[in-house]
């Protein structure tokens, strides 16, 4: 729907950038602490907010979960639904989410709060759609690695490399371009986030800033000089 935050324009390139594997910050940091914290748990239903291609919807679906993906990019569910025919993929923002209240056990956000521009009204949606006692699921890009909107790395005069964050409290929408991807993030202190969980009366379960595990080293330890990642667990109050 809002062609002004880039995600129409950037479909085919983020296709070619997540490919079957995923992209680093996936296959490497986040894909295996996700799948740990969904797998063997006894969830029967999830909702995936802002699933994109649907690459977790499927690795959930796999660990026997039913799976609902909301995404408002059209090329994006179109290959979802391409890839998993029989899987249940609707174009939605998750500020209009609207699936039945309480009716998931499971709600996941995978690297999509950032996108997200609405965030009191998404959230509430989110919650709203899990049935008490279910679990809201969250990886997304550390309020650290937002802040360096637009320049991240940068290099110093003698070429050290060097990551650059700054107006860390001002809440803000910015550019962020790579691989013919150009997008709107918002960056937010992360107490905007905790806040926002905490006052609707969600309680945190589980923290986590994964390490890198593999692949190209100099990726590797790019992703471990700066924490790009969190991954939060919250459970609604049973009741
Ligand atoms: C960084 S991608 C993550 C996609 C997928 N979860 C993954 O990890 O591969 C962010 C996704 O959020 C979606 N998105 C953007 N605005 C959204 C909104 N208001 N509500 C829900 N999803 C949104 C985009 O279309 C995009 O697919």
């Amino acid at each position: 729907m809002n062609a002004s935050d880039g995600w129409n324009e950037s479909a085919a390139a983020w296709l070619a950038q997540i490919g079957e594997d995923g992209d680093y910050g996936r296959k490497f940091v986040l894909d295996a602490p996700m799948l740990a914290r969904v797998a063997g748990r006894g969830f029967k239903t999830a909702l995936d907010v802002g699933c994109g291609e649907g690459r977790f919807c499927r690795m959930m679906q796999a660990a026997g979960i039913a799976t609902v993906g909301i995404d408002p990019t059209q090329a994006l569910l179109d290959h979802a639904r391409a890839l998993d025919p029989n899987g249940d993929y609707r174009l939605r923002r998750a500020e209009s989410l609207d699936v039945a209240a309480a009716s998931f056990d499971l709600v996941v956000s995978y690297l999509s709060l950032i996108d997200i521009a609405d965030l009191p009204r998404a959230l509430a949606r989110m919650i709203a759609a899990l049935r008490p006692g279910g679990t809201l699921l969250i990886a997304n890009l550390t309020s650290f690695s937002t802040a360096s909107m637009p320049d991240g790395w940068t290099k110093e005069p003698d070429g050290t490399r060097r990551f650059f964050i700054d107006d860390y409290l001002e809440e803000r929408a910015g550019w962020v371009s790579w691989r013919g991807i150009r997008i709107q993030n918002w960056h937010r202190p992360l107490a905007t986030y905790m806040t926002l969980l905490l006052d609707a009366g969600m309680q945190l379960r589980h923290f986590a800033e994964p390490a890198p595990t593999g692949g190209d080293p100099r990726k590797r330890e790019q992703y471990r000089r700066v924490p790009y990642f969190l991954i939060m667990e919250w459970q609604k109050p049973a009741g």
